[in-house]
């Protein structure tokens, strides 16, 4: 028991829990709920649900191959309609790996109409959209902690913007914990690949 709470605000917390789970539309809704599940789980036969979030990112997990700048844009905007809407990107990659074709794609799934280009003189740009904002940011300049405490980018790690960073080596120890990991790259038959090898959910 919190030692701040007094014995009233306990006897509230537990009045509460008593009424919300005594209700009978929550109780019946939530008998339903686990007798589907039960019997889903005892028929082998029933198809698992429609589930394309975890479809996604199992083979972005697995690594996918794209063989067009649009199949890689497309790719991306399929991720922008799963990621959380304060996602943090970190985009690994060589010169030409599709990084910023990547980011074209995620912006067009965010519903962003503004181009994308690399944005590596201005370090970041925010392209506002309907669905959140996407700041794209370019680390390779960044030298110092100086340098990336100056663009005040913890304003970028909430609801509703998705930043997505090139570079990201370059401000490694910065970025959140909760940053989703892609390496990008070109296959040996000159075909690019996208590889999620982290990622917060
Ligand atoms: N499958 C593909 N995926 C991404 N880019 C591709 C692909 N095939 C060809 N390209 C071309 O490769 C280049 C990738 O450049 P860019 O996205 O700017 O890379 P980076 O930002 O990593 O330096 C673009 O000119 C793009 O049109
Ligand atoms: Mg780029």
């Amino acid at each position: 028991m919190n030692t701040s709470q007094s014995p009233a605000d306990v006897c509230e917390v537990h009045d509460l829990q008593f009424t919300v789970y005594s209700y009978p539309s929550h109780q019946s809704s939530n008998w339903r709920a686990r007798a589907q599940l039960k019997t889903a789980n005892r028929n082998p036969q029933t198809p698992p649900p429609a589930s394309p979030v975890p479809d996604l990112l199992q083979q972005l997990r697995a690594g996918l191959t794209t063989h067009s700048a649009e199949e890689t844009r497309s790719l991306a905007e399929r991720l922008a309609h799963v990621l959380p809407r304060n996602a943090t990107l970190a985009l690994h990659g060589d010169l030409g790996a599709g990084k910023t074709t990547f980011v074209q794609g995620l912006a067009h799934g965010l519903g962003i109409q503004s181009s994308i280009t690399s944005p590596t003189f201005t370090i970041f740009t925010i392209h506002r959209g309907p669905i959140a904002s996407l700041v794209h940011l370019d680390a390779y300049r960044l030298e110092n902690d100086r340098q990336i405490d100056s663009l005040m980018l913890e304003d970028f790690l909430i609801t509703p913007y998705i930043l997505a960073v090139e570079w990201p080596e370059k401000i490694a120890s910065w970025l959140p914990e909760t940053a989703w990991h892609f390496s990008l790259g070109i296959t040996s038959e000159q075909n690019h690949f996208v590889r999620l090898d982290k990622s917060a959910a």
